[in-house]
């Protein structure tokens, strides 16, 4: 009996040394099961309530873990604001006068502080948040993996060159995306995302006035907010059908080239991502099990684990 238990606890410590050196890159659903037992129930509250007050918070919530994943990986990096010594990503290209939701953020870090004191990440708390928006907008749900740690460093000059641009061609989107592991049939998956959410005039002009695999009425519509000079910041919402439904109507829309950016129509062109994107038309339920299996692969990349990093008290700064 002694035996087998002073046995059973050499085992168990070589089990944690072993996970411990071994698994440090590795994240878990369970992760704050002991730790935090309240985190996943207090963001989920805190997103729902931030949704129903304004539904495009769910598109921003997604789109803020998107643009923290591509930059660094899932780090957080994204919400580390500016000081007069350092120097963050909000201003880049991308991002400024563009992604929001930073208060959301705040507000969720608050609570979850309340709960468990420097114990859950901002990084997981923009998986978490991006998951639970798409669900609150009736999206797909899926287990989201948990135990990154947050960055000390933010990188301007990653963010502007490794999130892609709405003005890009079908080959740069696919490489743009290899470049983070990801295939080009995640690609077009996860720009599903853009079911839900707002684009501003800047971002799509030349599209409306200077392209031709556009629907004549929808672009003309577009123009009516979106004028050849001014009003930059006007906004158009991504899927022209169901603009705060998750659903597959972004497909629907590419097939009737009603894509509002270059890059969305970029997948339904006649190039190679046509088959795919005329699947989602026939088979939501395959895009939605395909979402959310790519929303796991994209917050896998390169996150900070064990000592890595460190768990932040204010998500826009480092401890
Ligand atoms: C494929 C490459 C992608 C490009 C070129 C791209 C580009 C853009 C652009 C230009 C906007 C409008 C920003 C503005 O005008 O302020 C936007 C919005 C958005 N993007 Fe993407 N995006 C891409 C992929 C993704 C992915 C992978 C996701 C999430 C899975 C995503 C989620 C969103 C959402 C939800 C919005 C709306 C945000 C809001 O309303 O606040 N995008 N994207």
């Amino acid at each position: 009996m002694a035996i087998s238990s002073s046995s059973s606890s050499v085992l168990k410590i070589m089990l944690l040394l072993f996970s411990a050196v071994v698994g440090s890159g590795q994240l878990s659903p369970t992760y704050y099961a002991r730790s935090c037992p309240k985190a996943l129930s207090t963001i989920r509250a805190a997103v729902q309530s931030a949704v129903s007050s304004e539904k495009r918070m769910g598109a921003s919530l997604l789109r803020l873990h998107f643009h923290d994943c591509f930059v660094q990986g899932c780090d957080g990096s994204v919400l580390l604001d500016d000081t007069s010594t350092f120097t963050g990503e909000k201003t880049a290209g991308p991002n400024q006068n563009s992604i929001r939701g930073f208060d959301v953020i705040d507000n969720i870090k608050k609570q979850v502080e309340a709960v468990c004191k420097q114990t859950v990440s901002c990084a997981d708390i923009l998986a978490v948040a991006a998951r639970d928006s798409v669900v609150a907008l009736g999206g797909p749900t899926w287990t989201v993996k948990l135990g990154r740690r947050d960055s000390t460093t933010a990188s301007l000059s990653q963010a502007n060159s490794d999130i892609p641009s709405p003005t890009s061609d079908l080959n740069v989107l696919i490489s743009a995306f290899s470049k983070k592991g990801l295939s080009t049939s995640d690609m077009v998956t996860l720009s599903g995302g853009h079911t839900i959410g707002q684009a501003r005039c800047t971002v799509f002009r030349t599209r409306i006035y200077n392209e031709t695999n556009i629907d004549s009425a929808y672009a003309a519509s577009l123009k009516s907010n979106c004028p050849s000079t001014g009003g930059d910041n006007n906004l158009s919402p991504l899927d022209v059908q169901t603009p705060v439904t998750f659903d597959n109507n972004y497909y629907n829309n590419l097939v009737i080239k009603k894509g509002l950016l270059h890059s969305d129509q970029q997948l339904y062109n006649g190039g190679s991502t046509n088959t795919q994107v005329n699947t989602y038309t026939r088979n939501p339920a395959k895009f939605s099990n395909d979402f959310a299996a790519a929303m796991v692969k994209m917050g896998d990349i390169s996150p900070l684990t064990g000592t890595q990093g460190q768990i932040r008290l204010n998500c826009r700064k480092t401890n």
